[in-house]
């Protein structure tokens, strides 16, 4: 609008608009400033209004309104004005942004979380952006989520015993590293306790009612969670069940190493040792939970369904990840990391249904395979709990194995004092949770507020307990950073295990496969050391898998013992 098609405006004060217009107006008078661009009349609506106001009005408003208040006025009306006209710009598109991030992508303004709590103020952490929070650190060329181990070690000594991150949408989570903080939580576990879901894998299962009626034992909570764990895994810590398997596991140990032997070189290397202990931890999962040997670890016995569903439960593993950190964009589109998680998914059922199916008369005695058939719950769930264990026990046990194998193979002697005491084999195995927790945290949601590492956290906040971390502190441990299975034979140390050392996790959401595998392992260790003296002659690498896995392929040398 130029100034002489303003002095041909018509009465002031006829409307809202025109006040609010000529308040404007008078601003710019004063000033006898730029802020005439601002106001020219750019779209239809400002033509409208501005076409209301009189030449009176106008002259009324720029002889006589020119004090400092006035112009303070003018300022808010301004604004008021401009938000007004911002307001009349949204269209569909920036209202359909807008409900995408509320509800799909659930985003909320950070003081939504601030109501009631000083979690959000004080505790020390990365700077958190609007919206994507702290996940920045971990964007590509920042740090590799692959190294998130060490991510949360660098926390540590930066930020100390407490650190708080914010999550995709500035959802706070609070990590613990000491040991007071981390028991505090754990111990307070109550009827239900609350773990995170994995959102990525409970949003999928609920996409195919076809497959799932539940997102199963993992990842449902409340009653729905209590009826799973109640109806289905009595079974698994029975001590029937233990020790009608054992002999079963010795078969499976001697394959092992018979393995072992046709798989070395001249020299004694078996380079594709992580391929041979994927064939073990099939082997395994699937004589406790189908009741009947596979196969799996005889010479040429590599199906493609072993191998296959090997690899899907690794890769289930790694997508898990990759949706868990960082922006869930595959709430809104099909992500390359969402399709590879719905890919193993999909792959694990498929072929876990194909070995149910190939169930014989010794699957029908299994007490695992009949516990879960007789269980008060639909076909559907029974399924699903199936390859539930089948995931949760394949790659856990390798990887545990693997690490055990590493750190025993470190140390010959060691190796002989395993065969002398019986006692030594159960030690390397704590020792090496200790040191190398194939899980190395464990996550809560708080269902009531807490005082932690001195500051109020309210009930609802997810908590991150990094028991692996701890362990490794010199005040938990003496020689902490030393793998000293002697440790675990004397009383010394051993009152700083409980809700410390707990690699299978702690209270009523504790693993139900623990049990079993802390008999599995000894016998795995004693079987391999009393056949070989062997060595682990490179470096072990770690990197994260959404739980800790060796990185690349593992080598070690396997020589006869004499
Ligand atoms: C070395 C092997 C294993 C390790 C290190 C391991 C570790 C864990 C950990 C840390 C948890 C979380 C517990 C918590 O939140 O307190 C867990 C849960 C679980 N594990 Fe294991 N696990 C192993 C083997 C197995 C096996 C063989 C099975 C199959 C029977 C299994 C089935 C499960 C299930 C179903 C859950 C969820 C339990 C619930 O939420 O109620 N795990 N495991």
């Amino acid at each position: 609008m130029t100034r002489d098609e303003r002095s041909d405006t018509l009465p002031l004060r006829k409307s809202l608009e025109c006040r609010e217009a000529a308040v404007e107006l008078a601003f710019e008078d004063h000033t006898q400033k730029r802020q005439h661009a601002r106001l020219e009349p750019k779209t239809e609506n400002n033509r409208r209004l501005f076409g209301n106001c009189d030449s009176a009005g106008q002259s009324a408003w720029n002889s006589s309104w020119r004090g400092v208040g006035k112009c303070f006025l003018g300022k808010v009306t301004a604004w008021r004005f401009q938000m007004f006209e911002t307001f009349l710009h949204l269209d569909l598109t920036s209202l359909l942004i807008i409900l995408i991030f509320f509800l799909f992508l659930e985003y909320r303004p950070p003081w939504w979380y601030r109501a009631n709590s000083d979690c959000k103020k004080g505790i020390p952490g990365p700077l958190a952006l609007p919206i994507v929070g702290t996940t920045w650190m971990l964007f590509p060329g920042i740090k590799a989520v692959s190294r998130l181990h060490e991510y949360y070690q660098d926390m540590y000594k930066k930020y100390g015993p407490i650190m708080k991150e914010e999550y995709w949408c500035n959802i706070p989570i609070i990590n613990l590293f000491e040991k007071r903080d981390i028991v505090k939580v754990l111990k307070n576990g109550s009827k239900y306790p609350l773990r995170p879901p994995v959102q990525a894998v409970a949003y999928y299962r609920k996409s195919r009612p076809d497959r799932y009626t539940s997102t199963g034992l993992v990842n449902e909570q409340g009653e729905a969670w209590h009826h799973l764990r109640t109806t289905l895994t009595p079974v698994f810590t029975s001590p029937k069940t233990i020790s009608s398997f054992l002999p079963s596991v010795r078969e499976i140990a001697d394959d092992w190493c018979n393995l072992l032997k046709q798989s070395r070189d001249s020299s004694g290397l078996v380079s594709n040792l992580d391929d041979i202990a994927d064939r073990l931890g099939l082997e395994i999962t699937c004589a406790l939970i189908l009741g009947r040997r596979m196969g799996f670890l005889l010479p040429g016995g590599e199906s493609d369904v072993g191998r296959n569903l090997a690899e899907a439960v690794r890769q289930h593993f790694i997508a898990t990840r990759d949706t868990h950190y960082g922006i869930p964009f595959w709430r809104v589109l099909p992500t390359s990391c969402y399709n590879r998680l719905v890919k193993s998914e999909e792959a694990i059922y498929d072929l876990a249904m194909e070995l149910i199916k190939s169930a014989n008369d010794s699957t029908k005695d299994s007490e695992v395979f009949q516990a879960i058939l007789k269980a008060d719950l639909d076909e559907k769930e029974k399924t699903a709990a199936i390859i539930d264990f089948m995931s949760a026990g394949i790659h856990t046990l390798k990887n545990s194995l693997l690490f055990l194998l590493y750190l025993v193979g470190r140390d010959s002697d060691l190796q002989r004092r395993i065969m002398d005491d019986p006692r030594y084999s159960k030690a390397c195995m704590t020792e090496c949770f200790r040191l190398c927790p194939t899980a190395n945290c464990l996550a809560r949601i708080l269902d009531e507020e807490m005082e932690l590492g001195g500051y109020r956290v309210p009930a609802g906040t997810p908590v991150i307990c990094h028991f692996g971390i701890a362990c490794r502190d010199e005040r938990n441990f003496k020689d902490a950073a030393t793998f000293k299975p002697e440790r675990w034979l004397g009383e010394e140390t051993n009152h700083n295990a409980p809700f410390l050392l707990i690699p299978f996790g702690v209270g009523r959401r504790v693993c139900p496969g623990k049990r079993l595998i802390e008999h599995i392992l000894p016998v795995l260790l004693e079987h391999t050391v009393s056949s070989f003296e062997f060595v682990a002659q490179k470096e072990l690498e770690i990197q994260y898998e959404f739980i800790l896995a060796p990185k690349g392929k593992t080598a070690m040398v396997f020589r006869d013992r004499v």
